[in-house]
């Protein structure tokens, strides 16, 4: 009896030996300041509880396992030994996830090899922790949808390989840190819908392709260079204002969005080209012409809004082409080319809005009158000419109301002013 009970007790030490050298093992794995770092972040945050969701810290069970092969969203080095964490993805990402609350804890910036940092959407609230600014193998930081306040750590910018930046859809205040200029492979930088103020920095890297910053509270001009690598930009609903002629020399230019600000001065001729497929600067102080007739027409799916400003002149071929054109509430005269007409016959153009202008007549191609086409809005009231009866029945904004020409006394006014050679000359520029 007593000799079975020995056995059975050096069967539980055996036992035990076994525990804790397992236990030993797996701490070999990970470093100690990571596995450290790790607790820390844990204890700052916490699933947002629904019965549904799939909660994303349940495998962050730190008596077992090993954070490198269990822990949901560690990704560790596989070679180095002690193993690193080079990537930290917080929150399911699942759509019917609520996410994270808490804290965001500055232990982060002990995970030295760390090269991705990403929380998903939730509420987690407080600062960005400055401390990621010592992240030097960091090259993508994305901490959109949240709740995170306090400014954008100008020390993040110095980090030789930060690729993208996305803090959007935050609280973040103060300015976009002049520190940004110097960052070498920043690429992408997604500010949008913060409350950020102030002046812009007086330039952006060289070779960032992806620049939103939307939605803020900045009240700036653009600065004199914008980098020449930009595929995309959109700064709408700023206080933005200033002249556009920065935009002069982007040829790779693909979305431009500045509407809802005060920029002011003409169209920067360079900007009608149809690898600009989306171009949004409706509801600024823009003024001046359309450029002359381009020799490439715009294609399939492009959009042109410049409603709401106060352009002048005639409209000219040059936007022939495009897929949704919107060039509503300006001072626009004369008549509308009959290539307009061919590309809405032809299917090309599918919304033409010219309401609220000066317009005094629509070419329509030879012998042709206004079909009754279905699947196009063409928007006309309030110009200087009759409202083609077929044009009547298409979709236009129901605000707009009827189809009704503008009051003649307004007209008259306008028929007699020519386009200056100043104008002209402007075009050409
Ligand atoms: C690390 O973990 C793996 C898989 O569990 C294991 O095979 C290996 O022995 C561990 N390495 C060290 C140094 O503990
Ligand atoms: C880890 O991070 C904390 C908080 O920033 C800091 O106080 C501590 O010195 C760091 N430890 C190491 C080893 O870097
Ligand atoms: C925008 O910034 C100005 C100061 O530049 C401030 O007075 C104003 O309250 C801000 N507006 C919002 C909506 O944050
Ligand atoms: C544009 O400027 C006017 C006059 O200064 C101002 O009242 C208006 O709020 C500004 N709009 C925007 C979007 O900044
Ligand atoms: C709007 O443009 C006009 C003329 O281009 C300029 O005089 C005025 O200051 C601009 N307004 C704003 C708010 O930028
Ligand atoms: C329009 O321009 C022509 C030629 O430049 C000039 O003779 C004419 O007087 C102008 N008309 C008005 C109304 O300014």
């Amino acid at each position: 009896m007593a000799k079975k009970c020995s056995l059975l007790m050096l069967a539980f030490v055996l036992y035990l030996i076994h525990c804790r050298s397992t236990i030993a093992q797996v701490q070999n794995n990970i470093s100690a300041i990571d596995l450290e770092a790790l607790h820390q972040i844990k204890n700052t945050l916490i699933d947002i509880r629904t019965t549904t969701s799939l909660h994303f810290f349940s495998s962050w069970d730190f008596d077992s396992g090993d954070p490198c092969l269990s822990f949901a969203g560690v990704t560790c080095s596989s070679s180095e030994q002690p193993r690193r964490v080079e990537s930290l993805v917080l929150g399911t990402g699942l759509s019917d996830s609520p996410g994270l609350a808490g804290t965001l804890s500055p232990f982060i910036a002990n995970l030295t090899e760390l090269s991705q940092l990403v929380l998903f959407a939730g509420i987690v609230t407080g600062t960005i922790p400055s401390q990621l600014g010592s992240l030097r193998k960091l090259r993508v930081l994305s901490l959109t949808n949240n709740h995170l306040t306090g400014t954008i750590p100008a020390s993040i910018f110095a980090l030789p390989d930060l690729h993208t930046v996305d803090f959007s859809h935050n609280y973040l205040s103060g300015t976009i840190p002049p520190t940004i200029s110097a960052s070498t492979q920043l690429k992408v930088l997604l500010l949008a819908d913060n409350k950020i103020s102030g002046q812009l920095p007086r330039g952006f890297p060289q070779q960032l392709l992806h620049l939103d910053f939307s939605q803020n509270n900045i009240s700036s001009m653009l600065p004199p260079r914008m980098p020449a690598s930009l595929r995309y930009l959109s700064a709408s609903q700023n206080r933005m204002w200033g002249p556009l002629n920065c935009l002069e020399s982007i040829p790779e230019l693909v979305y431009l969005d500045l509407s809802m600000n005060n920029f002011s001065g003409g169209l920067p001729t360079s900007l009608f080209q149809p690898k600009l497929t989306s171009m949004l600067l409706q509801r600024n102080n823009l003024s001046g012409g359309l450029p002359p007739l381009s020799p490439y027409p715009y294609g399939p799916g492009s959009i042109i809004d410049l409603s709401h400003n106060f352009l002048t002149g005639e409209i000219t071929g040059v936007l022939v082409g495009v897929e949704s054109l919107f060039l509503n509430n300006n001072q626009l005269t004369g008549t509308v080319p009959k290539e307009y007409f061919g590309s809405l016959s032809a299917g090309k153009t599918k919304t033409l809005y010219l309401q609220h202008n000066y317009i005094t007549g629509f070419q329509t191609a030879a012998g042709s009158s206004w079909p009754p086409w279905d699947s196009v809005a063409v928007c006309l009231s309030y110009n200087c000419m009759e409202v083609p009866v077929v044009v009547g029945k298409m979709a236009c904004p129901s605000s707009i109301g009827e189809q009704i020409s503008r009051p003649a006394y307004q007209c008259s006014a306008f028929h007699n002013r020519n386009t200056t050679s100043k104008e002209k000359e402007d075009y050409i520029n």
